[in-house]
């Protein structure tokens, strides 16, 4: 109890610190290549489209394929928020209509830029791509399944590092599935001809289906464990994928062990040991709940202590 007390006194007093992100990217000014930008935004970022037609000197409107059209504020809240268009395409699309043999254009992949750069070391790049062509997408598909597929190359932000709330990381990584798997996707139904079950249907054995999506990842069951990695990337046939209940409702679970450790691991290096001690508690699951009961029942612990300090001292006083 008292050291309930004690953690809920540091808590007070570290929670109003500053937390600092940790990702290398320039968040704050403006992105380099805003005026570049504009004026593939300008069709690019639209559901209709003008151009001036050369034969007939008149200005058409078009609509754009939806596919193509491209949110500005998305784009600059990502990691390449300071690319230019041009850096990853050919500058030939400065002028339109686009000559028809740039389709064929070869992209690069995130491994000609990243790998064997120590300034990306944290993230595993080299690690990764050797779990992605262990994962059934790669083994099951040809190289048109890559890593653009889960990257958004218009909008990737990376959630595990920095200060994001646990739920959040969740979603934003369990929706980059759904972007496929869920049922009116038309991208999967585009590479695969399998027919693809419901999501839901498949994980009836989920007593709450809604709620475990929203609390794990679905890396969490679909991978192999391996918890030197933040995010694991070796998707494994549907037989692997974990089912048991105590993997994660138990004391010791594997939940801890993967992004809740590391998260703890984050926190700890951010906003120092005792804040982590106390978020640890709080990703054991199932306690969740229970936090907020552990403060009040440390409130009325500390208010006791004070009713029988006082009481004492005036029993002492009477004397
Ligand atoms: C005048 C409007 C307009 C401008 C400006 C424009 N685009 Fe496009 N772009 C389109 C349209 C319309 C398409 C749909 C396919 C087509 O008609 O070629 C397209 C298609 C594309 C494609 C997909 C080609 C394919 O079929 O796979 C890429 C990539 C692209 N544009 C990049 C750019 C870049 C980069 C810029 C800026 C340097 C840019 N576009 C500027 C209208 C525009
Ligand atoms: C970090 C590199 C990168 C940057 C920056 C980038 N793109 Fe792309 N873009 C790609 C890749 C890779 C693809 C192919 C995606 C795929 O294979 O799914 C692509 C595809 C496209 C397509 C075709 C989409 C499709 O479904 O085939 C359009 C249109 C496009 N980009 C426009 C733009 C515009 C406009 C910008 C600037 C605002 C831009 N891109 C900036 C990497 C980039
Ligand atoms: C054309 C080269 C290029 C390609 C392709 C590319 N990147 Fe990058 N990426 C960069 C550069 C350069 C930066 C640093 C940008 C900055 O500091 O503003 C960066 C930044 C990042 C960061 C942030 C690093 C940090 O320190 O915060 C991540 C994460 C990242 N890229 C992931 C990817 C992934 C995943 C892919 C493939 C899906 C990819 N990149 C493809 C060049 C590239
Ligand atoms: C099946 C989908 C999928 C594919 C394919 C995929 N990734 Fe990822 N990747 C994710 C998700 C989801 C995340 C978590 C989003 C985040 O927080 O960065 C992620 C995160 C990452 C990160 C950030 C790791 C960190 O420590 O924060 C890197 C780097 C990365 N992927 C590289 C790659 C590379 C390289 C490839 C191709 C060889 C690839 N990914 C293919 C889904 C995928
Ligand atoms: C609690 C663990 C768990 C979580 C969380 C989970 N899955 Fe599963 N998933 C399973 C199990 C177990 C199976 C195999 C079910 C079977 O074969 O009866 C499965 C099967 C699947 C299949 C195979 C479908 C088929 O039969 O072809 C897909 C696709 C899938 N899951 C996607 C997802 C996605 C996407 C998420 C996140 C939104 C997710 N899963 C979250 C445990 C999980
Ligand atoms: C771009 C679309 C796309 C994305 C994004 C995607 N998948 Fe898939 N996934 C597929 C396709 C297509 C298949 C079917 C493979 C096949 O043909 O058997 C598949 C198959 C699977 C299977 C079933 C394997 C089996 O044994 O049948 C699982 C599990 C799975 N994906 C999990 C995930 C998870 C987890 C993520 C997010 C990290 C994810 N997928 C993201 C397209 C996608
Ligand atoms: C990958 C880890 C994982 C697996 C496997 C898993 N769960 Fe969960 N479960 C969770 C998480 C996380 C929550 C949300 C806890 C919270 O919010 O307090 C949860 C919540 C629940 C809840 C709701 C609790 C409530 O109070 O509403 C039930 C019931 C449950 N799980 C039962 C099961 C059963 C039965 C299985 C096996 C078929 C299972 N879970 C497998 C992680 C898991």
């Amino acid at each position: 109890m008292y050291k309930k007390l004690i953690l809920l006194l540091v808590f007070c007093s570290v929670i109003s610190m500053q937390l600092s992100a940790t990702t290398g990217v320039n968040m704050e000014d403006e992105p380099a290549s805003l005026e570049a930008n504009k004026l593939c935004f300008s069709c690019h970022a639209n559901s209709i489209y003008q151009y001036e037609n050369e034969f007939t000197g008149k200005i058409d409107r078009k609509a754009m394929n939806p596919n193509f059209i491209y949110d500005t504020a998305d784009f600059y809240r990502g990691v390449h928020r300071h690319f230019a268009c041009t850096d990853c395409h050919s500058p030939d699309y400065e002028s339109f209509p686009h000559a028809s043999e740039l389709r064929l254009e070869e992209m690069y992949q995130c491994i000609d830029c990243h790998g064997g750069d120590p300034t990306y070391a944290q993230f595993n790049f080299e690690a990764i791509e050797e779990e992605f062509h262990k994962s059934v997408h790669s083994t099951r598909h040809d190289e048109s399944f890559n890593c653009w597929m889960c990257h958004n190359p218009h909008s990737y932000r990376t959630m595990t590092h920095g200060n994001n709330k646990i739920s959040e990381i969740v979603e934003y990584h369990n929706q980059t599935c759904i972007s496929c798997h869920d049922n009116y996707s038309v991208k999967f139904q585009r590479i695969s001809d399998t027919l693809k079950p419901a999501l839901e249907i498949i994980h009836e054995f989920l007593p709450n289906f809604e709620l475990h999506f929203s609390a794990v990842r679905c890396i969490e069951c679909h991978t192999g464990s391996k918890d030197t990695m933040w995010v694991a990337h070796n998707i494994l046939p549907k037989e692997n994928a974990v089912k048991k209940c105590v993997e994660c409702h138990s004391n010791s679970t594997m939940l801890i062990s993967k992004l809740y450790k590391y998260q703890n691991i984050e926190a700890r290096k951010n906003r120092g040991t005792f804040n982590a001690v106390l978020l640890n508690e709080a990703y054991v699951i199932g306690a969740n709940r229970n936090i907020y009961l552990n403060i009040v029942s440390a409130i009325l612990f500390g208010l006791t202590l004070i009713g029988v300090a006082v009481h004492v001292f005036f029993r002492i006083k009477k004397k």
